[in-house]
This record gives structure tokens, C-alpha cells and sequence, in this order.
């Protein structure tokens, strides 16, 4: 991020804190505010968040990490999010993502050299009973198999 980049972020999360207030319920509405604006919630537009509001880092990642609507950094054309938790790891979500990782030749955590595809894990969809399940930006998929995830590229190409 350039020097100038950072204070007009700096800036901006100052006025959304005059704006919105400095307690802890202005947490979400300006995270949403960053997130809608930016795309993304930085590591460094968390910092400033968490100095500004007093509270610490961690407690800021939480909330960042916990809500699936949050990312912490520039998206591809495509997010895929793939659901982590139990029920969609018994019903082979590790099977889902090493299909993900064939065919876009990147694992989980990475954004392919075009910036086309990103894959991340995320928590529960709420969407338990037709696991595994994912995201591709704000599209739900269920009941992914490595023969639906093959499809499913195909048709994004
Ligand atoms: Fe995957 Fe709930 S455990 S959607």
C-alpha cells in the first residue's frame, strides 16, 4: 500500500468513527462500511479499526474472519469459499478441495496468476444438510461432488 493510500484509508475510517461513534456497536457497521466500499477489510484497515474503537486486533480478525460477507483481501473474478466445518468435512469436503486445487493448479489460501480464481476456506453456510457446500462470490452451491466442482468450472470459463 503507498504511503498516501494508507492515510485516506486512515482518513476515511476516521470519518466512518466520528460518523458512527467509537463503541464497540460501531464495530460492524464499519467494517460493512469498509468491506461495501473497498471490496475488502485489510489487515491494516483492521488495525486502525481496532486502535480507533480501543479494542484489540484479535477481537477486530474475529469478526472478519467469523462473517463469510467479510474478506480480508483483494478478490479474484471468482471467490470460491469452500465450508470447513463438520458436517461438510464428513462429507468430504478435504475430496471438493483437492479437486479445487487440480484443476486450478493453487491451494487453498491462494489467487491464481490471472486473478481469476481464489480459494479460501470458510465456516458454516448454514446449509449443513446438503454439505459440502461453498460460495463462489455470493452463489451458494450444495451437495458438491469432484464431478459437479469439474462442471461447475467449466461453465465459468
Ligand atoms: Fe458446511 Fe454447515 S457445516 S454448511
Amino acid at each position: 500500500m503507498l504511503a498516501s493510500e494508507v492515510s485516506a484509508l486512515n482518513e476515511e475510517i476516521q470519518e466512518l468513527v466520528q460518523t458512527l461513534g467509537n463503541g464497540r456497536q460501531a464495530l460492524m457497521p464499519i467494517l460493512q462500511h469498509i468491506q461495501r466500499k473497498h471490496g475488502y477489510i485489510s489487515a491494516h484497515a483492521q488495525q486502525e479499526v481496532a486502535r480507533l474503537l480501543k479494542i484489540h486486533p484479535v477481537e477486530v480478525d474475529g469478526v472478519v474472519t467469523f462473517y463469510a460477507f467479510f474478506r480480508k483481501g483483494r478478490r479474484a473474478k471468482y471467490n470460491i469459499r469452500l465450508c470447513q466445518t463438520i458436517s461438510c468435512d464428513l462429507m468430504n469436503k478435504d475430496g471438493i478441495a483437492k479437486t479445487f486445487e487440480r484443476e486450478l493448479g493453487i491451494k487453498f489460501g491462494e489467487v491464481t496468476k490471472d486473478e481469476k480464481y481464489s480459494l479460501e476456506f470458510i465456516s458454516c453456510l448454514g446449509m449443513c444438510d446438503q454439505g459440502p457446500a461453498m460460495l463462489i462470490n455470493n452463489e451458494v452451491y450444495t451437495n458438491l461432488t469432484p464431478r459437479k466442482v469439474v462442471d461447475i468450472l467449466n461453465s465459468l470459463k
